[in-house]
């Protein structure tokens, strides 16, 4: 598909790449022709995603909270391709809880992966993009790094957090040829928020029906990508409406319990229930 074309040949990094949304992406990428290199933890994972995308794809196990394994990962993908083009900083994790209850544990495990990790790999790709003077990272925050929504509010603030990185690293960029792109999801069909539907505090957030496929995401990403979008949040504009309702916190507080009433409305409709 003519969309696609300008990937043929790029070189692909996705961290995250087991499951979910990345490993999504890193078959949409493979298939528009792009050399693709996947890291995550596990690893049989990304040999059965490898076996799929084809010959070319290079695994990488790696854990993105070891400052040292992310840099071997991108040296693995130099060696192999020659440069890189495309990163996709997706590698992510949600623990749900309520900010009264919300263990150090957990907080400090979300900061590790979804900032610390993120910025190490941010930080290896621009030591290749720079000297290329080229390349795109496209980080992978949330709706939920706009604006906090409970049960989701460590995870809130780990993606508040990368937004807050990622909008001072565009300035950072300005004229060197590098792009720095955020993508910002609602709910997506993935084992992340299938781990969800055991948690009743998530389910009277948000009804599992309205959850969203990841292929929605997998254009998000090639839109940034290509296109070197400052930011795109699935669905498209609903990152403007948390924006807009940052001016009136306290009845943007009254509008999301409205609009959960009617995000709950809608799924039973959808089940043929009684509104
Ligand atoms: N699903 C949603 O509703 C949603 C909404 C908004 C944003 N997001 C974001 O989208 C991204 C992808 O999420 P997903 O829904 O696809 O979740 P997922 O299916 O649970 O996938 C998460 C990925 O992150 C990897 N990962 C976790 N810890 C890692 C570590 N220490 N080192 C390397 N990789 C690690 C996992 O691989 P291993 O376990 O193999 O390491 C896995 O491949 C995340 O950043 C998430 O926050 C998701």
């Amino acid at each position: 598909m003519a969309w696609f074309e300008p990937f043929r040949n790029s070189v692909v990094l996705l961290t995250g790449a087991s499951s979910g949304i990345g490993r999504a992406t890193a078959l949409a990428f493979a298939r528009a022709g792009a050399r693709v290199a996947i890291a995550a933890r596990r690893k049989s994972l990304l040999d059965e995603l490898a076996s799929e995308a084809g010959p070319d794809t290079l695994v990488v196990p790696t854990d993105v909270t070891r400052r040292a394994e992310v840099a071997a990962c991108f040296a693995a993908v130099r060696e192999h391709f020659g440069r890189v083009d495309v990163v996709v900083n997706n590698a992510g994790v949600l623990i749900p809880a309520r900010v009264e209850d919300i263990s150090e544990r957990d907080l400090d495990a979300m900061l590790r992966v979804n900032l610390l990790g993120a910025m190490f790999v941010m930080q290896e790709a621009l030591a290749v993009m720079r000297p290329q003077r080229d390349g795109v990272v496209v980080n992978v925050a949330s709706l939920a790094g706009r604006r906090g929504y409970s049960p989701l509010g460590g995870y809130s603030a780990t993606k508040f957090a990368l937004i807050g990185l990622t909008e001072a690293l565009r300035e950072e960029l300005t004229g060197s040829g590098v792009h720095v792109s955020l993508v910002l999801p609602g709910v997506v069909e993935t084992p992340m928020a299938e781990a969800l539907t055991h948690d009743q505090e998530f389910l009277d957030f948000w009804p599992e029906e309205l959850n969203m496929p990841p292929s929605w995401v997998v254009w998000a990403i090639f839109a940034a990508a290509r296109l070197r979008l400052v930011e795109v949040s699935v669905p498209p504009g609903a990152a403007t409406i948390e924006k807009l309702a940052a001016l009136a916190p306290g009845a943007a507080d009254t509008l999301v319990v409205w609009a959960q009433r009617a995000a709950h409305w809608v799924a039973r409709r959808m089940h043929g229930g009684t509104p």
